[in-house]
């Protein structure tokens, strides 16, 4: 298995391209189930997680080409789907325990066939993530669901048809299942309190151009009017607001300028503000944000994720790395996942000062983190590992890339043009 080894201790000078979004990806990429036309999606970043998301598609009887490279920069790799004929509508166990997003296939196969069965995902590194909200969400369209053998076994024997669904917690997956459903259902569907990150209004932009009709975009209440069929659209991926953040974050822990072209700022209100707060400064570009970090180390700042526009999970890992070599201490809670300090054991083999109580971790920055040999769970652990490791001195070999392919397009490279010391060790 490849490993990434880093010499920390360079400051980061130069520009990195940010990718298109993996979490606006995937379901971008379901939705091609719901229109028997083309749907193609530009901006779409490469990685291991489109790669599984296209061979579940495929097994479904999707066609599929891919042009243009990634390398290419922004909208430079191109996918078409086209679901003409849906030849299969079980998700295997096989694919799905490689990927929870795969569970997203059971609106659209049963928007689109009436039927799916469709692996339930279990557990992973961060939590039990349970699936119960798209199932009761489902059930209250028509959608009658058993669960046998590890299957969800999900018919609508009198087609689907549109409710008021009350989520009584915030859930990005379930909103974009229900949203894809819905806009195949008879009649009228309210969601409320759906999630309201960028990734579930980039999907709602692009079920309206495939010519759904969905009001209150980007607010906790959704009301989707169910049409007969989907056309296909031509739609481009939003930029990558966790990749932004944790790239703004390296040059927090390493200090130096960086431009991050083709994201936007409003993407990353929350984050910018915490990273304000500790001293960072960014500003909006032409083409990007600028992050800078001139002086000495960043300050310690308290952080709480939430759902959107709240400080998100998925950077919670990152902004500890981060908060490891501030100065001063910093409180990070977390409420979304119940177990996602799986980071925190490995922070502090680098010499990060770490105590975990219950969702939060109080954080003492140490003026020096050091190397070491780590390997981590998921894959925002993994990033976080990463920073820690461009700030540490010595050498950092970080184990299990395998997690980092999964969300990080090319970023050994990104890093390295900015002057990083860090190379991909390959077996
Ligand atoms: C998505 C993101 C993931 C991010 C998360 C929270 C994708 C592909 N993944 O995951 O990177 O960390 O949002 O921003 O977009 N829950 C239930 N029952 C359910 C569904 C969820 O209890 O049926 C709970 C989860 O266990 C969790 C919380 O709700 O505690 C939020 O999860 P959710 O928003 O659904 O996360 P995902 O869509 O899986």
């Amino acid at each position: 298995m490849d490993r990434i080894r880093i010499r920390g201790g360079k400051r980061l000078e130069g520009t990195i391209p940010i990718s298109g979004a993996k979490n606006a990806s995937l379901p971008l990429m379901a939705a091609g189930l719901l229109t028997e036309d083309t749907l193609s999606l530009s901006n779409l970043p490469h990685l291991a997680d489109i790669v599984t998301m296209a061979n579940l598609l495929v097994q479904h009887g999707v066609s599929m080409e891919m042009n243009g490279h990634a390398e290419g920069g922004h909208g430079g790799r191109v996918i078409s789907l086209s679901a003409a004929n849906i030849t299969n509508t079980q998700a295997p166990y096989d694919l799905v325990r490689k990927m929870r997003a795969s569970v997203l296939v059971l609106g659209p196969l049963l928007a689109r066939c009436g039927e799916a069965v469709v692996s339930l995902p279990g557990g992973c590194a961060i939590g039990t993530r349970p699936v119960d909200l798209h199932l009761k969400g489902l059930e209250a369209l028509g959608v009658e669901i058993e669960l046998e053998e590890g299957y969800i076994k999900a018919h609508a024997p009198n087609g689907l048809k549109g409710a008021h669904v009350v989520f009584p917690m915030v859930s990005v997956g379930a909103t974009e299942n229900l949203m894809m459903a819905a806009s195949l259902a008879e009649g009228e569907t309210v969601l409320t309190n759906a999630a309201r990150e960028p990734e579930v209004s980039d999907l709602a932009h692009c079920l309206v151009a495939m010519g759904a009709q969905i009001e209150g975009i980007g607010s906790d209440t959704l009301t989707i009017t169910g049409v007969p069929r989907l056309g296909g659209a031509i739609y481009s991926v939003v930029p990558d607001r966790i990749e932004t953040g944790t790239y703004a974050m390296a040059v927090a822990i390493t200090g130096g300028e960086v431009e991050l072209t083709g994201t936007r700022m409003d993407l990353i209100e929350s984050v910018t503000e915490v990273l304000l707060r500790a001293g960072l400064e960014m500003s909006e570009t032409e083409s990007g944000v600028l992050v800078r970090r001139s002086g000495d180390r960043v300050k310690g700042v308290d952080v709480m994720t939430e759902p959107f526009p709240g400080f998100p999970t998925d950077l919670q890992a990152q902004m500890m790395a981060v908060m490891s070599c501030a100065e001063g201490a910093s409180m990070i809670t977390e409420t979304i996942f119940e177990n996602r300090f799986m980071h925190v054991p490995e922070l502090s083999r680098m010499g990060a000062n770490v105590h975990v109580h219950g969702a939060s971790a109080i954080v003492r920055g140490s003026p020096h983190l050091t190397g070491a040999e780590v390997m981590a769970t998921d894959l925002r652990a993994s990033v976080s590992l990463v920073l820690a490791g461009l700030a540490a001195e010595g050498e950092t070999i970080i184990n299990r890339v395998y997690h980092l392919d999964r969300g990080y397009e090319r970023l050994e490279e990104k890093l390295a043009a900015c002057g990083a010391d860090i190379t991909r060790l390959k077996d």
